[in-house]
């Protein structure tokens, strides 16, 4: 059996003007919109509404209901996952950084944990401190033998990977990210070295740059032997 398609949608949410932020907000839920009203920055509450409208809308896209009648629940740790939904089963994850959200689905009986994660890297960031105190020895050897700007981008690979496999978990934050020890190869290979129980030939990754300035990971877990096919879509491109 094929493993079904991932699909990971992004959107650059800068350039929204306010008619694509109130129709993000139009598909909200009550709680979602209480959620958008209370963030200090608008830039926030942009980034926030524009994530959770754009999941909706590719939830929508694979089984034809309104974006708005899809709700969601969430577990102990945080991670949400969807409620009535009719029969019809999918894994889902997404994420906000800055100015770029992302969503990332997969569907079928099967579909297992899925996690994404976007990051800014156009910022100035401590890398070697945060591999110190965080990541996994090798890695943070694997840091300090590269220049600043290899250090930054190794950095971010890592670091998305990390909180990509974190929320397809669904674990909390007090899971120990030194013990999900990556390695990218020269080609963007990517190779996990992790406790027993994750079972690390279980989880598939994918690192992808959704523009410049952003650096995108997923981790998604196998349904089949074979690899799923990773579909990365701009939602500006069709919406
Ligand atoms: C939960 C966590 C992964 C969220 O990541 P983040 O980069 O802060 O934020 P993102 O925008 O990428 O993701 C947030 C979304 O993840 C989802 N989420 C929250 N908790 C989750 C969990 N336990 N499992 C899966 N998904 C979760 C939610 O959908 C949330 O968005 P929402 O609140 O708008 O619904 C992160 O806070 C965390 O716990 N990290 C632990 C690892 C760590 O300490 N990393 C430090 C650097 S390596």
């Amino acid at each position: 059996m094929p493993a079904p398609d991932v699909h990971i949608w992004f959107h650059s949410t800068e350039a929204l003007d306010a008619a694509a932020i109130a129709a993000a907000v139009s598909v909200l839920s009550d709680e979602e919109r209480a959620r958008y009203r209370r963030f200090h920055f608008p830039r926030d509450a942009r980034d926030y509404a524009a994530a959770h409208a754009l999941l909706r809308r590719t939830l929508s896209g694979l089984d034809g209901r309104a974006p708005d009648r899809w709700r969601f629940d969430r577990t102990a740790n945080g991670k949400p996952f969807l409620v009535d939904t009719g029969g019809f089963h999918a894994a889902f994850s997404l994420s906000h950084t800055h100015g770029m959200v992302a969503c990332a689905v997969t569907t079928g009986p099967d579909a297992g944990g899925i996690g994404v994660d976007v990051e800014c890297i156009d910022r100035d960031v401590a890398a070697g401190d945060i591999a110190a105190r965080f990541f996994a020895p090798a890695e943070s050897a694997h840091l300090a033998r590269l220049n600043d700007k290899e250090r930054r981008d190794r950095f971010f690979d890592l670091w998305t990977l990390k909180e990509a496999l974190v929320k397809a978990l669904g674990v909390s934050m007090a899971m120990s990210l030194s013990s999900l020890v990556f390695t990218i190869g020269p080609g963007g290979s990517v190779a996990l070295d992790a406790p027993a129980d994750i079972n690390a030939p279980d989880w598939q990754f994918g690192l992808f740059t959704p523009a410049p300035r952003y650096r995108l990971a997923v981790a998604v877990r196998r349904s089949s032997v074979r690899d799923a096919q990773l579909i990365l879509r701009s939602a500006a491109d069709v919406r």
